[in-house]
């Protein structure tokens, strides 16, 4: 599949076929595709926890959900048959120890250099190439959140030390159908609003996009 398809028809996948698992060779293409992510100074600040096992997606939800003892909700019922997760997370400490090596100099780890969280970006963009990959593959995936008030809950189920951030998790399968997201009615924001040429407010053209009056 060229990248612009994989692109186009990547979308968050809630609910996947619970009788078809992600096939081995493509678990280890999501793991080999998330290592080639850019990453400042190439610091590589990022670890995958892969979950597969019935045992250790059930400690990983009832470790991360809201209401451990009640009925799930419709989404975590869909997201519950996902045969894949992966959980990324960031190290913030790999960031300050690589960019205090004398080429970059940082020795004072001031966190305020950063212009933003770079370790979390980097680990965010390993998530992307694994939903890419997913699609490219023919597979499904989604990227969600862990709420910060089950980090610890979640940190103890699985040994992840208070170092590691959780920037999200990647669930992967065969598609089931599902509900998309309310969130899509909102719209895609086109690049005529989102990007900006030579001066913040003067929109982009895009060249399709007719600079005269047709006539
Ligand atoms: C950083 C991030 C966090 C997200 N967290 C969640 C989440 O917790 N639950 C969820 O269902 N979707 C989550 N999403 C998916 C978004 O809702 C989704 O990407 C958006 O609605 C656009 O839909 P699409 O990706 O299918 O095009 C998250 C996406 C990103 C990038």
């Amino acid at each position: 599949m060229e990248l612009s398809g994989a692109i186009r028809r990547r979308r968050m996948v809630r609910a996947y076929d619970p009788a078809r698992g992600v096939p081995e060779v493509v678990v280890d293409l999501l793991l080999e595709h998330a290592i080639r992510a850019p990453s400042a100074g190439f610091s590589q600040g990022w670890d995958f926890l892969v979950l597969r096992s019935d045992v250790d997606q059930d400690r990983f939800w009832a470790s991360t959900r809201q209401d451990p003892d009640g009925e799930p909700g419709s989404w975590l019922r869909g997201m519950m048959t996902a045969p894949l997760l992966v959980v990324c997370l960031s190290d913030k400490d790999r960031y300050l120890d690589r960019y205090a090596e004398p080429d970059k100099g940082w020795t004072d780890r001031d966190e305020a250099r950063w212009p933003v969280p770079y370790w979390d970006v980097d680990t965010g963009m390993a998530g992307l190439m694994m939903l890419l990959t997913a699609v490219d593959a023919g597979l499904g995936s989604c990227f969600f959140g862990i709420a910060p008030a089950k980090h610890p809950a979640f940190r103890a189920a699985f040994d992840v030390p208070t170092s590691r951030t959780p920037v999200g998790v990647v669930s992967v399968g065969y598609p089931a159908p599902d509900r998309r997201s309310p969130s899509l009615r909102r719209g895609r924001r086109p690049v005529t609003e989102v990007a900006h040429e030579g001066r913040f407010g003067v929109p982009y053209r895009p060249a399709e996009t007719p600079t005269e009056p047709a006539g």
